[in-house]
């Protein structure tokens, strides 16, 4: 076969069959077909998606460039939750230990920032020592000893999406529903879950911008968790402006922390306790989430969810006395102090508009190769529906680059105003069903 031709096929709108799209996936995991093969490939399925039946391959072909790991000890308690990208979200350095403290085994394996959204391996590569590169048989080790491990992924599990999500970050190919749906539902199967709890997230600083467009994804990733025997239970939630306070590396791990402290921002616990609840429920371990509820908050006023987080980042060989001692993160060199440029009730925090901001600001990439800096980052000190007076604080930027200035410009225009009060409603926008 030869990929340009292959590239021309899809470039003019018509469905690549089971061996074109093995044979395009595997050499390019081999190296056999160049990034800017790929690139061109990639943006002709963004530009004119896929078939259901390509989807699938696709799907396959991916989860087939690894292992498949399984747990059959878990006995149908192996459940994770998967976000599909947006800005502050933290959700899994908290979810991964509470679920886990609760009896579900959590397999976690994730992938760095895509585009403006940041990534849960960068965020733990923060922490002083931490490794999302292990061995796979020490990683399922972990699970069993801790009930949860976060990892990449690599080599051996998910190549295909590893070496692709890297591509699409750089290439303007996120935005794809066929993508998006094969880069998650690969490394959820192959990490050998038996259930399925998606965080579809929806809005201005997610990849997916409308609740029809949303509703399109939920169906195609549904239909995917069907055909390989999974349950799955996909959330809509808002993702208009960031999600809790901090955004960036270091700070979203604070946060984290202090999550399960039990100081919790009212948003992320919000969804938080939804989508552990639902990984219970589908574990068999709660009813409802009431009964859900009583267990997190146990696990959380006990102090038993830090201390597994605790023991996670130890057994990954991180510093676990981050924990106790942020100064051990690293630590921004500059802050510049953001300002409300005139009075009135927040109406709107411009997401998308952070994220890329704080990309000038290096925490995020803008080239794959790019290093990040783990210690800049945003945190808002005031968030939609508060009122401000002019020249009040809203957030304070850290940085260390020749960026600061320009990133701290763009972050304060991306707040919007209102005369009115504002109602804010809740994060959860319902369920696919
Ligand atoms: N998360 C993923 O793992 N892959 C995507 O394509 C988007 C979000």
């Amino acid at each position: 076969m030869n990929p340009s031709q292959l590239i021309i096929k899809k470039r003019d709108r018509h469905s690549l069959s089971q061996e074109e799209i093995r044979y395009f996936i595997s050499s390019f995991v081999k190296g056999d077909i160049e990034d800017y093969q790929m690139s061109a490939m990639l943006m002709a399925i963004l530009l004119n998606g896929m078939s259901e039946e390509e989807i699938y391959w696709l799907t396959n072909e991916y989860i087939d460039s690894g292992v498949t790991l399984n747990f059959p000890e878990s006995q149908g308690r192996c459940i994770d939750k998967h976000s599909t990208g947006g800005v502050g979200d933290k959700l899994s350095l908290m979810i991964a230990p509470l679920a886990a403290e609760c009896g579900v085994m959590v397999p976690m394996i994730s992938g760095r920032g895509l585009g403006h959204t940041g990534g849960t391996l960068d965020k733990l590569e923060s922490i002083p020592g931490f490794q999302t590169q292990i061995p796979l048989d020490r990683f399922q080790e972990i699970v069993r000893e801790n009930n949860f491990a976060i990892i990449g992924q690599s080599d051996n599990i998910v190549p295909a999406d590893r070496k692709i999500y890297a591509l699409r970050d750089v290439t303007g190919t996120i935005e794809s529903i066929p993508l998006i749906t094969a880069s998650i539902m690969s490394k959820k199967i192959a990490s050998g879950v038996d259930a399925l709890v998606i965080d579809l997230k929806v809005g201005n600083g997610a990849f997916i911008g409308t609740m029809e467009h949303a509703r399109q994804l939920a169906e195609s990733i549904s239909k995917i968790a069907m055909d390989f025997n999974k349950k799955i239970i996909i959330h809509f939630t808002d993702m208009n402006s960031p999600l809790g306070r901090y955004i960036g590396n270091a700070i979203e791990v604070i946060e984290a922390i202090e999550f399960l402290k039990g100081n919790m921002e009212p948003d992320l616990k919000e969804v938080t306790y939804q989508l552990v609840a639902d990984m219970l429920i589908l574990a068999g371990i709660s009813e409802n989430f009431d009964e859900a509820e009583i267990m997190m908050d146990q696990a959380i006023e006990s102090g038993r969810a830090l201390e597994r987080f605790r023991k996670g980042i130890e057994l990954q060989q991180g510093n676990p006395e981050v924990i106790d001692d942020y100064s051990l993160f690293p630590q921004p060199k500059h802050k510049i102090e953001i300002k409300a440029h005139r009075s009135g009730f927040i109406k709107n925090i411009n997401s998308k508009g952070i994220g890329y901001a704080l990309i000038d600001v290096k925490a995020g990439r803008k080239q794959t190769k790019d290093k990040i800096d783990y210690a800049a980052g945003l945190k808002l000190l005031k968030k939609v529906g508060d009122k401000v007076t002019k020249d009040e604080l809203i957030a304070e930027i850290y940085y260390d680059n020749d960026h600061g200035n320009k990133a701290a410009k763009e972050i304060e225009n991306c707040f919007e105003y209102s005369e009115d009060e504002i109602t804010t409603t809740g994060r959860l926008l319902g369920t696919h069903k």
